[in-house]
């Protein structure tokens, strides 16, 4: 049986990232996106979709023979309020809505650390914060992804789906400042963690830290080790490149987005 998985927003940063990571043999990665999407490569088993997750007509066309959803797709950034309920929180509702009608019972939901972007990065726990731990938004853009998962909490509940929310740190090539020392997601994790919430047995709905471990941790893995996720990247290996002064530390765990005007868009 080929395994078919819906990856939306598969031209950001991300999907453009997990694209390769995970293709699998017997594995078809239907690719959807409002922008183009690069043709697919020799031996590349992709479908490519053009079109918005927000429009319920493409998203069923989409969700059609879907095994199972990544939903990457939306606005990753502080942006104003109608545009961010728009393309994150309906385009959410129209993902999982979509989702349920076609039978699909397993979608992981990215949201961000942003939804807890006001918890501060000094807790005393040596465990670090917990995933499902009660969201502290620091921005629209933070509140939208509380919304989604919720909406995941949501769908679960009435509808019996496995829904895993996953509040990812940092996920590019490598950490950028001392902030990314923390929250950095290595591309090989997240595949990794992508595979254990495609994989794991029944797991309902949880909301999950999405970061490697890395040394300066400070928030915890115990939810997403459970469901079988093992991290082999640490952010420290790029320490000596980045500027580890004290004073550059942030107090929140969301760093600058704490200090962005609401509404105005901001650099990531
Ligand atoms: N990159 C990170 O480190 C990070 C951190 C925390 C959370 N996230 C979340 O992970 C997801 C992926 O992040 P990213 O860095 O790849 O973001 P990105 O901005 O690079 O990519 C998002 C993609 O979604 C697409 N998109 C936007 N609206 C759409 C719509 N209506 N229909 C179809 N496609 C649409 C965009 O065209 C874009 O290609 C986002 O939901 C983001 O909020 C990312």
């Amino acid at each position: 049986m080929v395994e078919r998985i819906l990856i939306t927003g598969a031209a950001g940063g991300v999907g453009t990232l997990m694209r390769p990571r995970l293709a699998r043999p017997g594995r078809v990665l239907r690719l959807l996106d409002l922008h183009p999407l690069p043709e697919p490569g020799p031996g590349e088993r992709v479908e490519l979709v053009t079109g918005s997750l927000t429009d319920p007509v493409t998203m069923a066309a989409a969700c059609r023979d879907v095994d199972a959803i990544i939903h990457l797709g939306g606005i990753s950034r502080e942006d104003a309020w109608d545009r961010v309920l728009a393309a994150n929180i309906d385009g959410t509702h129209t993902v999982l809505a979509a989702a349920c009608e076609a039978g699909i019972s397993r979608v992981v939901l990215a949201s961000s650390n942003h939804a807890a972007g006001f918890r501060e990065f000094d807790t005393g726990d040596p465990e670090g914060i917990a995933g499902e731990s009660f969201p502290r938004p620091d921005t629209y853009y933070g509140v939208s992804k509380a919304a989604v998962e919720a909406l995941g909490s949501l769908y679960h509940s009435r509808f019996g789906m496995d829904v895993l929310c996953l509040r990812i740190g940092s996920c590019f090539e490598r950490p950028a400042d001392l902030r990314g020392l923390s929250m950095w997601l290595s591309p090989d994790d997240g595949a990794r963690l992508f595979e254990a919430c495609l994989a794991a047995e029944r797991p309902g709905f949880q909301v999950l830290w999405a970061v490697s471990d890395n040394t300066r941790r400070v928030v915890s893995l115990r939810a997403a080790e459970a469901l079988g996720y093992r991290s082999r990247d640490d952010a420290e290996r790029y320490a000596g490149e980045i500027d580890t002064d004290p004073a550059l530390a942030p107090k929140y765990i969301g760093g600058a987005f704490c200090e962005t005007p609401l509404g105005k868009p901001n650099p990531l």
